[in-house]
């Protein structure tokens, strides 16, 4: 159980290491600054109808109910400790877990620790005016929701540093407050955590494409030896579970409402579908291929001596690791990797160690493949005929072997020339960003009401109804 009574809620016995206790709390006050400031924008008197956990047990989120986000208890939460849980891959396989930082890993650790946590607050950076031009009450709890558990994903880390890394962990955890989304200066670590999310349909884009590679970085990370890492990270990927639910609704209804409105009158043409104040298939289609790009580099170089480490080192595992069949150690094996080569793309086998970004990238692959079917059901369904397609993994990357290429979403390598005359018909273009942003101008709050371009979801939050008043505006 979580004890809630004491000033950090948590479940790791903080009152009993007075000395962490005191740097927690000291930490605090600086992180709710930085929630006035960067946290949902004049959003702070709202009492919104949150979730929040009560014990970190998969039926643990039974409390739901009226919280002002500021007052939202913040706190450290890890899965149990099972005493019998050895390193399961690597040099170390087979010996017990580490409860304490390996000295020899102790900056490759803390850096890792520190590129997570750096893109918890990002998030919430980039989202933090969307409540402005919310398209329903539940959407707009739904926003908040995923804001609040991020701001928690930043806690989780920070306890992380504060417990196990000393002074730079602590001074580690205040950059974590001082960096900010975009800013020339002193930018997020990760590119996608610096592009702004301008609308709506960028943020289902991101909840869906980039709080799932969330969720696969974070179960490479539950597989680590360094225990409390791992016990740390399993119970964020239940959190994480609802914002890739926020993102996959969110774009369907999007696409369900506009294949309505194009059935009821009879449209098909792109500019009569907007003409209709919903959101054409094409546009869509150009956002998917942003965010997916963007949030593949984020996985890295497809080839890395880096990733190599990690998983030789035991500290960071591969997809469902423990459920892979084979000798966890992968000296001899081998994976298929992309390149171009005089013009072409070309695969090879290379190391398996050295290509564990590009084989993490690839289960990533396989299941968004799956989200955007599920989403050509819905256009399926409507009988219109229209693909949604994943681009080809090396389109507009910035990072790993496709870097500096021009490749097109059909997987052609282009000349730059070539690439930049349909840069417009593949990417979201500005004048498209401003279409889909003159639809968002104000917002819907009127319980149970829609805006025009998104289709009502199919249930509420917690079985209340949809006219349900998510969110009190004092
Ligand atoms: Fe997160
Ligand atoms: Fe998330």
């Amino acid at each position: 159980m979580i004890n809630y009574t004491e000033k950090i809620p948590n479940n790791v016995d903080l009152g009993r290491d007075r000395v962490l206790q005191r740097a927690l709390e000291h930490w605090q006050p600086a992180y709710m600054g930085w929630w006035y400031d960067m946290g949902p924008n004049e959003s702070h008197n709202y009492e919104v109808y949150l979730r929040t956990a009560i014990s970190v047990e998969p039926d643990g989120w039974a409390q739901f109910g009226y919280v002002k986000m500021p007052e939202y208890r913040w706190g450290i939460f890890l899965q149990p400790r099972d005493e019998k849980r050895e390193v399961n891959f690597g040099i170390h396989k087979g010996q017990p877990t580490w409860q304490e930082v390996p000295g020899e890993y102790r900056s490759t650790l803390r850096r890792v620790i520190v590129t997570q946590g750096d893109t918890e607050p990002a998030s919430v950076e980039q989202q933090r005016m969307l409540g402005a031009s919310c398209p329903s009450m539940y959407d707009l709890r739904n926003i908040f929701q995923v804001n609040v558990e991020e701001g928690r994903h930043l806690w989780a880390m920070v306890y992380l540093l504060h417990r196990y890394f000393g002074r730079d962990g602590r001074e580690e955890a205040e950059s974590l407050l001082a960096r900010r989304s975009g800013d020339a200066d002193n930018p997020r670590i990760l590119g996608a955590f610096n592009e702004p999310t301008p609308d709506w349909l960028a943020f289902y884009m991101f909840t869906f494409f980039t709080d799932r590679d969330g969720k696969f970085q974070l179960c490479a990370l539950a597989e680590s030896g360094f225990d409390p890492l791992a016990r740390t990270c399993r119970f964020m990927l239940t959190e994480e579970a609802h914002h890739m639910f926020v993102g996959e609704t969110g774009v369907g209804r999007i696409i369900q409402r506009t294949c309505e409105v194009m059935k009821e009158n009879k449209v098909e043409d792109p500019s009569d579908v907007r003409a209709l104040g919903v959101i054409d298939l094409p546009t869509i289609q150009k956002y998917l291929n942003f965010h997916y790009s963007v949030t593949l580099d984020l996985y890295g170089s497809d080839v890395s001596s880096n990733a190599a480490n990690y998983y030789t080192s035991g500290l960071k595992g591969r997809f469902r690791e423990t459920k892979l069949e084979d000798d966890h150690v992968l000296t001899d094996a081998e994976y298929p990797v992309s390149e171009v080569v005089g013009g072409k793309i070309v695969t090879k086998n290379v190391a398996a160690l050295t290509a564990l970004n590009e084989r993490l990238r690839d289960d990533y692959i396989d299941e968004i493949a799956d989200g955007v079917s599920r989403w050509q059901r819905v256009i399926d369904n409507a009988g219109i005929p229209f693909r949604l397609t994943l681009p080809h993994k090396g389109f507009h990357r910035d990072i790993g072997n496709f870097a500096g290429q021009h490749i097109s979403p059909d997987g052609e390598v282009l000349s730059e020339e070539a690439w930049k005359n349909h840069e417009s018909e593949w990417l979201p273009s500005s004048k498209d960003y401003t279409y889909v942003q003159s639809l968002m101008s104000g917002r819907v709050v009127e319980p149970g009401k829609f805006a025009n371009w998104i289709a009502p979801p199919a249930r509420g939050i917690n079985n209340q109804p949809l006219n349900f008043e998510y969110v009190r505006f004092n």
